[in-house]
């Protein structure tokens, strides 16, 4: 299979590529060249946030992708999220219109909230009231045209049947962590379950996961990178990878996923414990206070 021409569908219709390139911790300045590269490479698909800082530069390339290499509008899917201090409806509201000047584009394919609580509070506290704020500001820019399809990340099945009780749509998405060693099982089916597709953020553990023996092992029996090996088991197991990286080499070597991970394999993944993220573990996502 080649993963750069397939799609999954979101509950609204909406074809969404089924891989995108995570662009956390790319600069602003660097990014239009990563961009640049992952598009000739064939990717569609790519993931920002307003708390990455490179909007701008992310807009810039879509921009720079329409006007000199012809790509249509229609055939980029572009990601981002409302920063997860934003708690009530005008702030939310108001930074999609930035987000939309900032990258200098008509619409974005997707908008998420980025986190059910605003990072300092991570995983303290409901927020749902907040929340149905966010969201249904979320819900305006989708009914006036500004997003194709409009979702949420973080969040923990009673967030989402908070949003499904109080809102009228749906969300499309939930992007959570997920990748070998640190898999959301319960909640992937939850989601399943609603029709809400879960997008894998951080599929490679923010790269520690290229370190483990049971990896490398497993990646050497398949004649694939551990990266691959990740990649392929975020598939396998029904979610929608987004793996970031700024080297070319590995932004091409991890759209190919050309082989299938036996029953038995997929299963002794699915065992393995894995969530220590050295040196990154402050970051809030990765359990940091
Ligand atoms: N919604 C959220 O709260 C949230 C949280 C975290 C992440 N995300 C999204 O998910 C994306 C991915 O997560 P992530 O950035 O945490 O990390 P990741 O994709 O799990 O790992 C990225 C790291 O792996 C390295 N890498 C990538 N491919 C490789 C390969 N084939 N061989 C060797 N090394 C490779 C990268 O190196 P180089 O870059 O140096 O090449 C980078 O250091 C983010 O960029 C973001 O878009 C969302």
């Amino acid at each position: 299979m080649n993963i750069l021409e397939e799609f999954f569908t979101l509950n609204n219709g909406v074809k969404i590529p089924k891989i995108g390139l995570g662009t956390w911790e790319i600069e602003d300045n660097n990014v239009e060249n990563v961009i640049k590269e992952a598009l000739e490479i064939g990717y569609r698909h790519i993931d920002t946030a307003q708390s990455y800082g490179n909007e701008r530069g992310v807009g810039a390339s879509v921009c720079e992708a329409m006007q000199k290499s012809g790509i249509a509008r229609d055939k980029l899917f572009i990601t981002s999220k409302i920063r997860a201090e934003y708690k009530d409806k005008k702030s939310a509201a108001d930074s999609i219109d930035t987000s939309l000047k900032t990258m200098g584009l008509d619409y974005l394919d997707l908008m998420l909230i980025h986190s059910p609580q605003p990072w300092k509070s991570f995983r303290n506290g409901d927020y749902f009231s907040e929340n149905v704020e966010v969201f249904s500001a979320l819900e305006d820019a989708q009914k006036s045209g500004k997003l194709r399809a409009i979702g949420v990340s973080n969040f923990l099945k009673k967030d989402l049947e908070n949003i499904f009780k109080h809102c009228s749509i749906k969300p499309a998405v939930n992007q959570i962590l997920t990748h070998i060693g640190n898999t959301p099982f319960e909640l992937i089916e939850f989601c399943k379950s609603q029709n809400v597709l879960v997008e894998a953020y951080s599929p490679i553990a923010h790269g520690e996961l290229l370190k483990n023996s049971k990896i490398i092992e497993m990646a050497k029996k398949y004649n694939v990178t551990p990266a691959q090996l990740c990649i392929a088991y975020t598939l396998a197991i029904g979610t929608l990878p987004l793996p970031k990286s700024k080297t070319p080499k590995y932004i091409k070597e991890n759209t190919e996923i050309n082989f299938t991970l036996s029953n038995e394999d997929l299963e002794s993944l699915k065992k393995i414990d894995f969530k220590d993220y050295g040196e990154h573990s402050r970051f809030y996502v990765f359990g940091g206070k």
